[in-house]
Order: C-alpha cells, then structure tokens, then sequence
C-alpha cells in the first residue's frame, strides 16, 4: 500500500516493501505525484539547480525552501513531504532546531541535512523536539565546493567503514530514514541490513530499502544535464519545446490585422 505516513516506514522495511521517493518543488508537480501514488515528496535543495538556475545547492537559502515547501504542501492531501535544510543553516544544534521548526511551519512533515557522525548533536536537538528526520550521506551535494567535484564513495575499506558509522550513528540518533547517495553498492546494500531506518538510494544500487530520483531527470525536464545513473523515461523537454513551437506557427501564419 502507498505511504500516508512517516510512522509506517518500519511496517515497510519489516514487509520488505520497495519505498519509492520523488523530488518536487512546486503545487503542480506535488500534486501529480501525491495522485500517482508516490510514497514520499522530498523537497531537495536540488531545488536551486534544476529549478533557480544556480550552479550547485550552496545558494540555497532556508527562505527559497521555505517558500517551495509550502508551494509543495497546497499540492498534497496524502503524501508525507520532507524539506531540506539549506547550507549553513544547520551549524549548532540551536541554529539546526530553529531552521527546522521554519520548514516544518512551512508545511514538512520532516526534515533532512547532510551529514553523519559529525552532526549527531543537531540530529539530537531535532529528533528531542518531536520532529521526524532523514538522513543524507555519502555523497554530499552541499560539499561540493569543499570537496572539489561529484564523487563515488565507500570504494576504500576506510571509505566504507566511515559510512557504516555514520549510518549507525544516525539510526541511534533516531532517524526514520537516510539518503545513501552515490555510495557503492555492496556498502549501501550493507546499511540497508545494519539499520532500522529506511534507506533512500540514489546511485547506490538495487539494495536499499527506497529509491529517489530528482523528478526531472525522470521526466527528461531538465536536459542539459542528467546523472548517469538516472533513466529518463519521458521527454517533456521536447514536449514542452514541440508544443510552443506548434503554437508559434499557428500565431504568426495568420494575417497581420
Ligand atoms: O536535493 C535533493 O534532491 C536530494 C536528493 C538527491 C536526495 O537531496
Ligand atoms: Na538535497
């Protein structure tokens, strides 16, 4: 059955039923989704580059999200929405507590940040205030300045390790479920079976317990760039560029008046 709450994560994982998430950003998109039966909307701070035009998601600001959330909330009437916390909006469990209440006034029904061992005290301070909360690691889209590019990880035995950690110290903090993004197979495949909470892959293989996509490399809506992991299975780019281009010739064939 499709998921109309974040408690029945476990009841999935427990039944081994595949969870399936999708990024939205906007009413449309929230409700075709919400109406095709998707089990989670998440929000992404992906936001700032498939929708705002920005180069990566560090300019992403907590009132961009705030704004798209709510936008995305007038768009459900079924399916739980979880928002991201932007870059730097999370650096002390006091800063990490105040922007998530902001997304969850926004209309989340849980929040999300980047990040493992290190962040456990801003985990802590969310999940102590009764807030549902996700998980993100591996690879980490707000790191990408630092870390200089888009990179596999857990190919090492150090890698692996330091993502099995940050796994399990999620899980303790009480998170429902994690990303795994761009982790190797065999260790997202491992997670999966080590934690209660539902993993999210993306680029992390066929063993997690969910799978995410960023809605428009599914729907082929941003084409000037697509992950290599990510299968376009419409093509409303061309679509949308077929469609306007009919209506032009239709425009300008009619006779001056
Ligand atoms: O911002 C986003 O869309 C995400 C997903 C890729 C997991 O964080
Ligand atoms: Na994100």
């Amino acid at each position: 059955a499709m998921l109309t709450s974040l408690t029945d994560l476990p009841l999935k994982k427990q039944a081994g039923e595949r969870v399936t998430v999708l990024t939205a950003y906007d009413y449309p998109t929230a409700r075709l989704l919400d109406e095709a039966g998707v089990d989670l909307l998440l929000v992404g701070d992906s936001l700032g580059m498939v929708v705002l035009g920005l180069p990566d998601t560090t300019g992403v600001t907590l009132d961009m999200m705030r704004h798209h959330t709510a936008a995305v909330r007038r768009g459900v009437k079924r399916v739980p929405v979880i928002s991201d916390l932007p870059f730097h909006t999370y650096d002390t469990p006091e800063q990490a507590l105040a922007s998530a209440r902001l997304l969850m006034e926004a209309g989340a029904d849980a929040v999300k940040l980047e990040g493992g061992v290190a962040f456990i005290p801003q985990v802590r301070a969310i999940v102590q205030a009764g807030i549902p909360f996700v998980g993100h690691i591996g690879m980490l889209p707000q790191s990408v300045v630092l870390e200089g590019g888009y990179k596999k990880k857990g190919k090492t035995p150090a890698q692996a390790e330091q993502l099995i950690a940050d796994a399990l110290a999620l899980d303790a903090a009480g998170a429902c479920a994690m990303v795994l993004e761009s982790v190797v197979a065999e260790v997202a495949t491992e997670i999966t079976r080590q934690v209660k909470a539902t993993t999210i892959g993306i680029g992390a293989g066929p063993g997690t317990d969910a799978q995410v996509l960023v809605t428009p490399d599914l729907i082929g809506s941003f084409p000037w760039f697509r992950p290599p992991f990510a299968k376009a299975r419409a093509d409303v780019a061309s679509e949308i560029q077929r469609a306007v281009k009919e209506w032009m010739t239709d425009v300008t064939a009619k006779p001056a008046p």
